[in-house]
């Protein structure tokens, strides 16, 4: 029934954005499957998730209850095949066309509520070619959070051609009346709003580095200092991910073919080096075990 409220949601991959949307879920009071394809996988999303709602507790904004409860409505698979009863499931794996586009298929075959919800928390890749690769596009759907995404309360909502009203509803409901984030609407365009206009200020702060016109320091002290944003271009690069940055510059300037879009060679370097960023330990700064700066 398309107005059934969600309650049982699925999420693909348990990286920093689908471990993330699975913990907001659970803190939801979602029953929550998460989809990883290795148990190795499946026990470091879990170990991402938990610490971070330690952080919640140590922080005061969940009690030590709220995040057993939040842990036990986790549970993880690697078997596509139990999302069957899913109402919602949001995929959050690599940015990658191939790889989406191969889960698409196959979780359009298993999730049988024809007004279910498949999102995509895709940065750049168009919905549309995410729904074309289902037999049901119109329950395909752009649902785009911000890491952190426990800190962040933005959901960019991204309907495309097909999707029906009844299922951007859902979405929309769901997002914004059970997880309580604030919702805007992007037409389906590479790069939706948030990152067409965040991905060219970080690759211009990346081309300022390599052309040697500032220090990274300088550069994320002067906008956390001059402009007031919370982490200077490059920090935030690093909290994003290289590979991720590129990944989107990449879809963006395949569909624009604007050169301010285009990934500097510095970014190709540091990601052919394994220099991701955070999550790497390494990026435009270094990082402890505890994600804290050295
Ligand atoms: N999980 C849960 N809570 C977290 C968290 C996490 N991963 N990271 C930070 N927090 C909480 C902390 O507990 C703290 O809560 P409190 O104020 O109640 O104590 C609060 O957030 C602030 O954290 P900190 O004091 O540790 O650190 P900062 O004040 O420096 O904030 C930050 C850290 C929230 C990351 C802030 O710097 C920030 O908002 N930066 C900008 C991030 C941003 O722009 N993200 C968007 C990236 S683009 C994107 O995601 C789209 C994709 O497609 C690329």
């Amino acid at each position: 029934m398309a107005t059934e409220k969600i309650s049982r949601v699925g999420v693909i991959g348990a990286g920093q954005m689908g471990a993330g949307i699975a913990e907001v879920c659970a803190r939801a009071h979602a029953d929550v499957l998460v989809y990883e394809s290795t148990r190795e996988l499946a026990a470091a999303g879990r170990a991402r998730i938990l610490r971070s709602l330690d952080r919640g507790v140590s922080s005061g904004k969940l009690t030590e209850r709220e995040r057993e409860q939040a842990a036990w409505r986790l549970r993880f698979t690697s078997d596509l095949g139990d999302f069957a009863d899913r109402q919602l499931v949001c995929e959050a794996v690599v940015e990658d066309e191939a790889v989406k586009t191969e889960i698409f298929k196959e979780l359009d075959k298993v999730v049988t509520d024809p007004n279910a919800v498949l999102a995509s928390n895709t940065s750049s890749i168009p919905i549309m070619k995410l729904g074309m690769a289902t037999a049901n596009a119109h329950r395909v759907i752009g649902m785009h959070f911000f890491n952190p995404v426990p800190v962040l309360p933005l959901v960019e909502l991204v309907t495309t051609l097909m999707t029906t009203p009844e299922v951007t509803e859902r979405a929309e409901a769901f997002a914004h009346d059970i997880l309580g984030k604030q919702v805007v609407r992007s037409a389906d365009r590479s790069g939706f709003v948030v990152n067409a206009l965040l991905v060219p200020y970080l690759l211009s702060a990346i081309r300022m580095v390599e052309s040697g016109f500032a220090t990274v320091e300088d550069i994320d002290k002067a906008m956390v200092l001059g402009c007031a944003h919370p982490m200077g271009p490059l920090k935030l690069t690093d909290l994003v991910g290289l590979d991720t940055v590129k990944a989107i510059a990449d879809k963006m300037y395949e569909e624009f073919k604007e050169p301010l879009y285009s990934p500097p060679p510095l970014l190709l370097r540091m990601v052919e080096a394994g220099r991701l960023g955070k999550k790497a330990g390494h990026g435009f700064y270094q990082y402890g075990e505890n994600g804290a700066n050295k």
